[in-house]
């Protein structure tokens, strides 16, 4: 069952409010702290939470590590931290890569090279940082604990809980992974502040994508205007929305932690085309903002098998509109082709059939396989303008 409870902190002054969600994976359990100025607790909140090692490896990049990784450095020391490595990866989806993750892997060993000295491994970076260090962790020794530091909306929201890792391999998304949860997750919104606006806005694709599928609340909650304060980080309604998305991934996470039973594939709504093009645009586009136009292209393709309303249309293009994100890509004609067959390498596809997640109503969906081929490439056409 899951768990949350609201808290309510007074630190040092301004009242602040914090969130715990609990996600129940049996022996693989673990909490979800949401809340403004975690960083500089974060040596007694490990502590607490059972997280007894010497040493820490930090995965980060060098802008995030930049701008935390002394404030990270020094709460680790002041709760006991007698060792704290920082790994740097790059920046954005390019550091995604084998490559990198086996820069991970030889940082690891070389600096641990001990069966004794076993790391805790945290991960402070957006949602690249955490697949792949969260996978570096899952197979280095055949696992050490690790702990996400999301600062990244779209990692609080979703990338941090939940245990996919990976990382991008041969032109294909995450192909390349595990499943592996973290102890904890320890997202402090305050490192949000320093978030350029377009990865703020590519963030609220995901929680748009929570409400479209998961929640006819939240989505309605967006369009009551919570979408704009969250566009300006507003800590009252950062904190109430990260945690409400939270809670709709730990749900689904808890009923389907290995991706089994087709539950899970509800949080890939929008992400069959949205990854096919991500990847094909070259990193033109954030992930959010892929997932925005995969969002568009699969609610085209449920409209034409009839399957959703106009109004749905209507509504959820008016919200990523709003959220400054894009409902189409200019592109040369060619990446039609390549757009098609990166998505024809999607891990949901089995023998050749394609498996799709379209929306049936705000809050609703149903999979779909089997769909014909050409009404996919008119969807895929439709968010392709020239
Ligand atoms: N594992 C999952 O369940 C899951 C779910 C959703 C998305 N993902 C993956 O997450 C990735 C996208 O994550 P993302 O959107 O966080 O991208 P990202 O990790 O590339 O971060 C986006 C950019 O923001 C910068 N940044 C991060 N935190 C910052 C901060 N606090 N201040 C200033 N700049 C900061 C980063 O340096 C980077 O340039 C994709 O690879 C996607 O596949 C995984
Ligand atoms: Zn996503």
């Amino acid at each position: 069952m899951l768990a949350s409870r609201a808290v309510v902190r007074q630190m040092c002054g301004p009242v602040m409010q914090s969130s715990r969600v609990d996600v129940d994976l049996g022996s693989r359990s673990y909490p979800v702290l949401i809340g403004t100025e975690l960083l500089p607790g974060l040596g007694g909140i490990l502590r607490e939470h059972g997280l007894k090692q010497a040493n820490a490896f930090v995965v980060t990049n060098p802008q995030v590590g930049g701008l935390y990784f002394s404030a990270l450095e020094k709460a680790l020391t002041a709760g006991g931290f007698t060792r704290v490595v920082r790994h740097e990866i790059p920046a954005s989806e390019e550091g995604k890569n084998w490559d990198e993750f086996s820069g991970v892997c030889t940082a690891l060993l070389e600096n641990f090279p001990d069966t004794g000295a076993v790391p805790l491994v945290i991960l402070l970076g957006g949602g690249v940082v955490g697949d792949l260090g969260g996978f570096a962790a899952g197979v280095f020794r055949r696992g050490v604990p690790f702990v996400q530091m999301p600062t990244t909306l779209l990692a609080a929201v979703d990338s941090s809980v939940g245990g996919k890792v990976a990382v991008n391999f041969g032109g294909v998304k995450n192909i390349m992974g595990i499943f592996n949860q973290p102890r904890l997750v320890v997202c402090d919104l305050a490192l949000l502040r320093t978030l350029d606006a377009r990865e703020v806005r590519s963030g609220t694709s995901e929680i748009i994508k929570y409400g479209a599928v998961c929640s006819g609340a939240l989505f309605q909650q967006l369009e009551d205007g919570a979408l704009e304060h969250l566009l300006a980080l507003k800590p009252d309604v950062l904190t109430d929305i990260v945690a409400h998305c939270v809670r709709l991934k730990a749900r689904v996470v808890e009923q389907d932690e290995f991706d089994k039973k087709g539950i899970r594939n509800v949080l890939n709504f929008g992400h069959t085309i949205g990854h096919a093009l991500e990847l094909s645009a070259d990193y033109a586009l954030t992930h959010g903002e892929a997932i925005a136009i995969g969002m568009i292209a699969a609610t085209h393709l449920a409209r034409a098998l009839g399957q959703c309303d106009a109004g749905f249309a209507i509504r959820l293009r008016d919200l990523i509109l709003r959220a400054g994100l894009p409902v189409s890509f200019a592109a040369a004609p060619e990446l039609f082709d390549r757009v098609i067959r990166a998505m024809q390498m999607d891990k949901k596809f089995r023998e050749g059939k394609n498996v799709l997640v379209l929306p049936t109503g705000v809050g609703q969906w149903e999979q779909v396989e089997n769909v014909a081929w050409p009404l996919v490439h008119e969807a895929v056409r439709a968010v392709l303008t020239a």
